[in-house]
């Protein structure tokens, strides 16, 4: 599938950028399946706000639990000073998280492909599990900042395994909220800080920060690059490799859907705030794309 430029490619810069990988037909199938769950979505009285900026405020039992659910996140500038929707819910969403790959057939779909399953195996990332999936709207005008950030912060293995598969429904540009990354970033300096329950530490069920490096993330856009990108272009991300997205104040939405994998081999603690039930185990890349592709 990748070619040996691609794959030096990747280890040297710590993302790679694979134009068409998903064709118009399945972006729109997801884009039409992401819409309508956000109208199926009934919030709850405790809304669920997400910005990476206040991680206090999502460290709530809906985003703790939203490992093994279909939850919908609401943009912090969603609404009104009354707490009442600035615009339709439909235009308000930030983000959908973190399971849809397993419990929607339509994310499973696009998901757990072969071409996926052999881009995982060609980058190093042996028996890849699919851990979580976000749906992400970057919303006209509201869209909001993505903190710069290392992904194995959020979801860590030992070892280090993450690796994202970002995916562009849309076209992504400087002005709607484009991805930008940091090249060579996840090799100059080691992961900053991971984020993990607090357990036992509080009598509640938060989230808090652990300081492992002092070494500072870029300051955006400072050491980073942006990454203007077609709809149906997949953007492979290192784990360790600092990435930010800007706010969106265009009046254009940046629809992208990203799927997060691990090694079936490395050690997932249960301090990571994504923890699954028993009864939902993580399923591997390649093997729930045979089952599907026998299926038909
Ligand atoms: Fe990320």
């Amino acid at each position: 599938m990748l070619t040996t430029e691609q794959i030096e490619g990747y280890e040297r810069d710590g993302f790679l950028v694979i134009e068409g990988f998903a064709s118009a037909a399945a972006c729109a199938a997801l884009r039409d399946r992401a819409n309508e769950l956000v109208d199926e979505w009934q919030p709850s009285a405790d809304r669920t706000v997400f910005t990476t900026e206040q991680q206090d405020r999502v460290s709530n039992h809906e985003f703790l639990s939203s490992g093994s659910t279909t939850w919908c996140f609401f943009e912090e500038e969603a609404f009104d000073d009354t707490g009442a929707l600035r615009q339709p819910k439909r235009l308000s969403i930030n983000k959908i998280g973190h399971a849809m790959h397993d419990l929607d057939p339509v994310f499973e779909r696009f998901t757990f492909t072969p071409e996926l399953a052999q881009v995982a195996g060609d980058l190093g990332l042996d028996h890849a599990l699919a851990l979580q999936s976000m749906y992400i709207f970057k919303q006209p005008g509201i869209g909001g900042e993505v903190g710069c950030h290392q992904d194995a912060t959020f979801l860590y293995t030992d070892p280090m395994t993450v690796t994202g598969f970002w995916f562009a429904i849309e076209d992504a540009t400087l002005e709607n909220g484009c991805l930008w990354a940091a090249p060579g970033g996840h090799r100059s300096a080691g992961l900053r800080q991971v984020f993990k329950r607090a357990g036992a530490m509080t009598d509640h069920d938060g989230t808090v920060f652990e300081r492992l490096d002092d070494t500072a993330l870029p300051t955006p856009p400072h050491d980073l690059v942006p990454l203007e990108v077609d709809a149906g272009t997949m953007v492979v991300l290192h784990g360790l490799l600092p990435h930010w997205s800007g706010p969106n104040r265009s009046e254009r939405s940046r629809h992208a859907y990203s799927v997060h994998c691990i090694s079936a081999a490395a050690h997932f603690p249960a301090w990571n705030w994504l923890q699954r039930p028993a009864s939902m185990p993580l399923r591997r890349l390649d093997a729930v794309a045979a089952q599907i592709a026998s299926a038909r």
